[in-house]
């Protein structure tokens, strides 16, 4: 089973190269599922019921989420529906709208797809994400050949590595998002899980994070607030494919993808 990952995606420069790659990265790669972290969809921050369906008809098939998903509070009562396709990080709080993991028939498999926040450098009120991970997998005999995918979505990349080796040989990947950067450490641990530390974004390519700089320059240099805005293309999409063994669950390969979108 071939999934492609896509990192955040960040505001309409985001999303117009999302719908203008993604019929190309299915073909070439032969991609049987496509999940991206949507929690940047809408104006930069948060999601709308608009942004989800445009994504969705263009070819995502699920939305893991972050630390941004609660920002466009009209949208949030739909995380509670079961035919929208989002899911919000597992280690908040259980009276928190929404689900942190989902179950899946992909090609008559079943796959698993869970979303964590990291604790360190995150102002939230969360559990422990490794034992939540823990508690969710708890609920799987051991015996089963688990297909899972984690989106571990973190700032601190010693989090993400531990939980990375935490979770090998347990789940399909560990694959994190948020910093929007991707990094150069995407490979299959011992235990045969995929990992990667940050996946990127899909977003502006010359830009602080999707977002014009200028204004957190200036931010940076005088400490006053500042107003983020969405920037411009070309925009960079940034994802991962993950070649699930059809036997065992477990990852033959990782491959990191980035393209250029004008
Ligand atoms: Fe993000
Ligand atoms: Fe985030």
């Amino acid at each position: 089973m071939n999934i492609l990952f896509i990192g955040d995606i960040v505001g309409r420069t985001g999303r117009t190269a999302v719908k203008k790659i993604l019929p190309q990265l299915k073909q070439k790669y032969g991609v049987d599922f496509t999940i991206a972290n949507g929690e940047n969809l809408a104006g930069g921050t948060g999601m709308t019921f608009e942004t989800y369906r445009e994504m969705n008809e263009a070819g995502v098939d699920y939305f893991t989420s972050g630390n941004h998903i609660w920002k466009k509070a009209d949208f949030v009562p739909n995380l509670d529906i079961k035919d929208v396709n989002v899911i919000r990080p597992a280690n908040y709080a259980d009276n928190v709208p929404g689900k942190g993991y989902v179950e899946l028939k992909v090609n008559s498999i079943k796959l698993i797809i869970i979303n964590l926040l990291g604790l360190v450098f995150m102002p939230e009120y969360l559990n422990n994400p490794f034992l939540e991970a823990d508690k969710i997998l708890s609920q799987y005999a051991i015996s089963d050949k688990l297909f899972a995918i984690v989106d571990f979505h973190a700032e601190a990349t010693s989090e993400k590595v531990c939980l990375g080796h935490y979770l090998d040989g347990r789940v399909s990947a560990i694959v994190g998002t948020h910093t929007h950067i991707p990094t150069a450490d995407a490979r299959v641990l011992p235990k045969g899980s995929a990992y990667i530390t940050d996946v990127g974004m899909a977003g502006s390519f010359n830009s602080s994070i999707g977002d014009e700089a200028e204004p957190i320059i200036e931010h940076f240099k005088t400490g006053l607030p500042f107003k983020l805005e969405v920037a411009g293309p070309p925009a960079v999409v940034d994802g991962v494919l993950i070649k699930i063994n059809d036997k065992t669950g477990l990852a033959n390969e990782i491959v990191q993808i980035r393209e250029i979108v004008d």
